[in-house]
């Protein structure tokens, strides 16, 4: 069917190989799926065929390394294909074969390494780690760079030979080691590799070109990061300002360097890991937000321009394209969130598309940092295509759900997709719940964005909704559902010990950010985690005069929070001047304001219209108990069960359903 994204589906070219649309998935090394891709087990391939089946024109892997000699191995990355090209090549052949099935293209990366931003890696120069800024790398021979390029070359090699249709040269971007022998800031080597722009080109130079030798006309692409957005090691520039990094003019320059050794597409992004919320940017970051760069390497190339960070939006794809600035779209968080993402906009319903919400908490941070298996906060099939088939219910069940927040909504979705008759209840005049006041736009819009799916999705499926209407358990109990959900939510922590806290200055987070209380121009807002910090930049950016009380030595201490999320989060606090008041602890709202005291006994009045609360939450009185003993099955869900966030509630709430 004709629709106004037609353009997004007429065909590019990479090379010699013709990719059927725009939409490309973003690479995602993701641990735990990969798992050694020696041999493409089948979650890994499910994985992949699930977003060839959802349309992407051009699948491509996340990063695989070449390197079997140098770097150490460590588990946490995939193991190198060449250490096994025989098992790699049968794996890879077979998954080829499936996703031609469905008309798309399947391209490979291939890494020289991390350098500084992985543990005990060796890099251009010595240089501070990432991780641990007080150790020093070891600096690459120059016979370990030869081997390291070689390596890429056989890795290619390999990859042709095994049938996969391209190969992704990783990564020019993020600061991982060929970034790191690109940036001045990176590479003080006084060898052929170090010193002059050309030098520091080398080492791509000659992995170009050795593939071009080894595999003639095979489709090579870079990954590269256009503008660094760096001030120094571990220290991003928010504005782009100070720039230690990459600048876009030496970008540029990179970009044409490229197309002369013969590259035939660019995958474009900004930032690194020192500057990780332009790497891998949260909500807070606008969507497009690198789209002008972008045009600036269309400009410069005749090469295609992919152009990838938080593009997930048919319309602003569209727009780029019909404008100019990009060939095609890398879309990687979005095609975890909805790997159906292409062809909901083919078939003109792009409302349909479930957003990422740029949390960074499921993707990224579970495997990352908290050594966790990933998964999507918003997609609990994501990353689990093999645990969760799609399935109908064998034995469908009456189910009440009595709360209308995501848990709630999930469990409704996803179970009358199973096949199950669902009631839920809502006591309030609306679905959405607790999404509500996370959804603040501008920071957070993609929660509200998600907060709708939910509601068109249940529409959708005439799924049966009582609004205003509290349950009780008299009422279930005289219903006989088989299954009851509780999703009760949670409410704002208001303690009574504190004076004042029935003042009316004193508003919880949970009413300041749903709009039903009014919040005056000047706020004093407590507690610092990433609610609260999230709750003064809103503020903030609808310039209102906004303080920060915490009562431990620093902001987002406590609970963990995503690495890109917090740098950005302080940063912008830093930028907007928004005093912080760690170590401090709140003592009374009164008719002035907040009276804060700080560790050392000592006391201040910060003059305020309004003292936002926002130190916790905690779960609204269960039904469960109640329930108990009347042969029905309970589950609580929800941020009422667990504290938490979206992922808790969508992962906890689909996988009771799945199991019904
Ligand atoms: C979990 C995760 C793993 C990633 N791994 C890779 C990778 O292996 N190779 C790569 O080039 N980029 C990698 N990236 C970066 C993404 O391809 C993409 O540039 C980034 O997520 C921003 O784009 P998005 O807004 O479309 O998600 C990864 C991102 C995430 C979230
Ligand atoms: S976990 Fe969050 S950021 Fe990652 S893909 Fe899912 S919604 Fe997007």
């Amino acid at each position: 069917m004709s629709n106004k994204y037609q353009e997004l589906f007429t065909p590019f070219k990479i090379g010699k190989v013709t990719i059927k649309n725009r939409f490309c998935t973003g690479p995602m090394g993701i641990s735990g799926i990969q798992g050694s891709l020696q041999d493409w087990g089948p979650n890994v391939q499910e994985y992949y065929l699930e977003r060839a089946r959802g349309g992407f024109g051009l699948i491509t892997t996340g990063v695989l390394f070449a390197d079997t000699e140098i770097d150490p191995f460590d588990p946490k990355y995939s193991k190198a294909p060449l250490y096994n090209p025989a098992v790699f090549k049968k794996g890879a052949q077979h998954l080829v074969e499936r996703i031609e099935a469905y008309g798309a293209k399947f391209f490979c990366q291939a890494s020289m390494g991390l350098g500084r931003v992985a543990p005990g890696y060796k890099s251009p120069s010595p240089l501070p780690n990432y991780y641990m800024p007080d150790k020093i790398t070891t600096a690459l021979t120059h016979d370990e760079i030869k081997r390291k390029i070689d390596q890429v070359v056989r890795t290619a090699q390999l990859y042709k030979n095994s049938g996969v249709h391209g190969v992704e040269i990783h990564a020019v971007h993020w600061g991982y080691l060929l970034d790191q022998f690109v940036m001045t800031m990176t590479n003080h080597r006084e060898d052929e590799y170090g010193g002059s722009f050309e030098n520091r080109m080398r080492v791509l130079k000659e992995i170009v070109e050795g593939i071009r030798q080894t595999c003639g006309d095979y489709s090579i692409v870079v990954r590269l990061g256009l503008k660094s957005y760096v001030k120094a090691f571990n220290k991003a520039s928010l504005t782009g300002e100070e720039e230690a990094g990459r600048t876009l003019e030496e970008g540029i320059r990179v970009c044409k360097e490229l197309e002369k050794y013969g590259v035939d597409a660019l995958s474009v992004d900004t930032g690194t890991y020192d500057s990780f919320y332009y790497a891998c940017p949260p909500s807070y970051m606008p969507k497009g937000h690198a789209l002008d760069l972008y045009a600036k390497a269309k400009e410069a190339v005749n090469i295609p321009i992919m152009a990838g960070s938080r593009m997930g939006d048919p319309d602003l794809c569209l727009k780029a394209l019909q404008q100019g600035k990009a060939d095609a779209f890398v879309l990687a968080r979005p095609s975890l969130a909805d790997p159906y993402f292409p062809r909901k906009t083919e078939r003109g319903t792009p409302e349909k598309i479930r957003p990422c919400i740029g949390c960074n908490y499921g993707c990224i941070s579970k495997a990352n940092d908290l050594g966790e298996f990933p998964g999507c906060a918003v997609n609990p099939r994501a990353l689990r295509e093999i645990e969760y088939p799609e399935k109908k219910a064998a034995f469908p069940n009456d189910i009440i759900i009595v709360g209308g927040g995501v848990a709630g909504m999930e469990a409704a979705r996803s179970a009358i997709m199973m096949g199950h008759k669902v009631k839920l209840y809502e006591k309030s005049d609306h679905l959405g719940g607790e999404l509500l006041a996370a959804g603040n736009r501008p920071l957070k819009g993609e929660v509200s964005d998600l907060n709708e799916w939910y509601q068109r999705e249940l529409k959708d499926l005439n799924a049966e909704i009582h609004l205003n209407t509290e349950m009780t358990a008299e009422k279930i109990i005289d219903a006989h559902p088989d299954v009851v959900f509780l999703a009760q939510g949670a409410s704002s922590v208001m303690p009574r010990s504190i004076v004042g806290i029935d003042h009316e200055k004193s508003v919880s987070a949970l009413d300041a950010m749903e709009g039903s209380k009014p919040v005056g121009d000047s706020v004093v807002v407590v507690g610092g985690g990433e609610i609260g910090c999230e709750v003064a930049m809103h503020f903030v950016l609808q310039g209102k005069k906004v303080s920060l009380v915490e009562a431990m030595p620093d902001v987002m201490s406590v609970e963990f929070v995503p690495r890109q999320c917090k740098q950005m989060l302080k940063d912008m606090m830093e930028y907007h001047n928004v005093p912080v008041y760690t170590g401090h602890k709140l003592v009374e709202i009164n008719d002035s304001g907040a009276l804060i005291e700080s560790s050392e006994g000592e006391r201040k009045t910060l003059i305020a219209d309004t003292v936002i609360m926002s130190i916790g939450m905690r779960p609204n009185p269960s039904l469960k108990e109640d329930l108990a003993g009347n042969g029905i099955d309970v589950y609580e869900i929800g941020s009422g069960k667990r504290q938490g966030n979206i992922y808790k509630a969508v992962h906890d709430a689909y996988e009771i359903v799945y199991n019904l």
